[in-house]
Order: C-alpha cells, then structure tokens, then sequence
C-alpha cells in the first residue's frame, strides 16, 4: 500500500516543513480567488494579497521539486498572465505545455460565451523532466500500419466531464476535479513509488488517484471538514476512476482482419481502460456496434460508414495522429 498523508493545515505553513527537491510531481488547484464558499473566507482576497499568496506557494513548490519534478497548476483566467510571469521569470522553471480542460457542462452566459474550458500551466524544475508518453497515450482513430496503434499523445486539450451529482464518487466539495483528469498528470509526471504533494487537497482527489496508482502522497487542507471528507474517500470501496478520456472507449476504425482485432482488443483494455472498470461496457458496445457481436464479424452499420466516408489509406490523417508515424522506405 503507498503512503497517503492528509494534513490538516495552511498550505504556507506546511510546505516550508517538506524537504527540498524530494517530490516528483506537485499538482496545484488552489483556490482562484472569485469567492467560491470553501466553508471559510479563504478565498475572498485582494489583488495583489492574491498575487504574494500565489508568489509564496509557488516559491515552495519549485523549493520541494527534484531536478526532474513536474509542476501543474490550475491557473483562473484573472490570474494567469502573472502566475505565469512567476513561473517563467520569478523562479526560472522550465515551460512545457498550457493544458485546456474542456468539460461540456457548466455556467451559461447570455452576454458572452459560456465558460466550458479550466486552463493548467505544466511548468518543470529543469529541461529534463521525467515524462512517461505510452502511460497515457490515447487510441488511434483508425488502425494503419504507419500508426503506432499503442496510441497517440493525448494532446493539450483534454476532455472530461465534471464529476456529477448523480455520481456515486460526488464529494460535497464545490470545485471537486474529475479523477481522470488528474490520473493523466500522475501517470505522466511519476512512476511507481514516487512522492506527489497537493497543497490545496480539497476532497482529496489528487490522494485518491496516487493511493490507486501506487505513489505515495501528501495533501495539505485548510478545512477540517474536507480533511475527514478525504479519510473517508480513501477508505472507499474502489471500483474505478469517476472520469474517463473519451477517446478511450473508442475502437479504431478499419480493424479487418479478425486475428489483428483480438490481439488489439486484448491490448486496448489493458492499455486504455485500465482503473476504468465503468468504461469497459461502453468500449464493448462500441465494438459490437462496429464488429459485430464478437468484434468478429464487420455490422452491416460499419460497412456502410465506410461506404459514405469514401475512405483512402493515404489520406486519412486526423488530429490524433501524432509524431509516431512510420515513414516508409
Ligand atoms: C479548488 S479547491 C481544490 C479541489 C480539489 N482539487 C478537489 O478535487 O477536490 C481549493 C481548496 O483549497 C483549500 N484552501 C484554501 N486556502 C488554503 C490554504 N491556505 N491552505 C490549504 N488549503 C487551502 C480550500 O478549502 C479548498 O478546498
């Protein structure tokens, strides 16, 4: 079992306690600043009180990563340009992507656009970060020889939907993150055994997803409430991660030949779907939709997608097919 800490405390007060460069990945969702009810006034600040809070965790964050450790930030719109300033100039940490949450869900505007995107700075100590690609890669739209079909970079934009309140893993937590969403930074960033921190846990989501990942963990809360919230989210049956990708649950178009699609299918549930037990039934529908029952026969309903699509090999390039083609000789 990997080590899981909750502490009940002030994120500044705490960190300082944790040891230099001993963490290899902190990920960051603190509060933004716009009044949200934590069951506290934490965060109802002025700006530039906003700005030396944000200026001080951060300073802490970079002080506790190893060399090769990795930083992610939930980052509000109001904020960014100067959290990134921080990052970029203050403390010389290392750009590596602006990640875009996009949920389909959310607050509707009448003057303007409706909000449906969270942004996430990725920023790391040097220029060699630790970076696990096939840990969360994403499947192929289309099986192709030239395609690496263990999967495509899953990109900046990434797409899971809130946790809702018709979800059995809902905590009553205002801002509580989708668990996959999470589970792509920590595949990503750590191995096995690594040591990850979150400063402003909340309902404990980021604990969550190290304690089934095997990494050990430290999460630090201001509000007792959400501290025993997270005990008992740790102490829960485990059935699978609330939020999945849904890319994952897709099959790969043009998988003809039945020998080729057995020994995909095996791989894409191990690959894919691992920790997302809820997701399995949808990758089988999917398959059976466009296979046939067994995925062994090609449904009538596949055949005519192809018809209309008017398929060729060479051209069907899409946006998930990233750098892993193979050229030919
Ligand atoms: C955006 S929420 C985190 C949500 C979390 N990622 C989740 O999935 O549940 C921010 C959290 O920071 C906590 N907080 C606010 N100020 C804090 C501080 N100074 N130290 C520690 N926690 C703090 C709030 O109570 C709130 O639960």
């Amino acid at each position: 079992m990997s080590k899981i800490d909750i502490i009940a405390g002030d994120a500044l007060d705490e960190l300082p306690k944790i040891q230099a460069s001993s963490v290899d990945l902190v990920v960051v969702d603190p509060p933004y600043n716009l009044g949200k009810d934590y069951g506290n006034n934490h965060d109802i600040k002025g700006f530039d009180e906003y700005l030396e809070f944000s200026r001080k965790w951060l300073s802490e964050t970079h002080r506790i990563l190893k060399p090769t450790g990795t930083l992610y930030v939930f980052v509000g719109f109001r904020f960014i340009s100067y959290l990134y300033d921080i990052l970029d100039r203050d403390l010389q940490m290392f750009f590596n992507s602006w990640i875009v949450w996009h949920y389909t869900q959310g607050m509707g505007k009448t003057k303007g656009f409706s909000p449906r995107h969270d942004d996430i700075l990725m920023f790391t100590k040097t220029k060699k970060p630790k970076f696990n690609l096939d840990a969360v890669r994403v499947p192929q739209k289309y099986y192709r020889d030239r395609n690496n079909m263990r999967g495509a970079n899953p990109g900046d934009v990434w797409e899971f939907s809130h946790v809702h309140y018709c979800n059995d893993n809902r905590q009553n937590h205002p801002t509580q993150k989708p668990e996959g969403l999470i589970e792509r930074m920590v595949l990503a960033s750590s191995d096995e055994g690594d040591r990850v921190v979150d400063p402003f846990s909340g309902s404990g989501t980021t604990l969550r997803v190290c304690q089934q990942l095997q990494r050990e963990a430290i999460g630090i809360e201001i509000n007792p409430e959400y501290v025993t919230m997270t005990r008992n989210r740790l102490g829960g049956v485990f059935s699978g991660f609330d939020s999945v990708d849904p890319r994952m649950e897709r099959v790969p178009r043009d998988l003809r030949r039945p020998e080729l699609r057995g020994e995909y299918l095996e791989n894409h549930r191990e690959w894919f779907l691992t920790h997302h037990e809820n997701a399995v039934k949808k990758f089988e529908d999917s398959v059976a939709s466009m296979y046939g029952d067994q995925g062994s026969q090609r449904s009538r309903q596949m055949m005519l997608l192809e018809e209309r699509e008017e398929y060729e090999p060479n051209t069907a390039i899409d946006s998930d097919e990233d750098s892993t083609w193979i050229v030919p000789s």
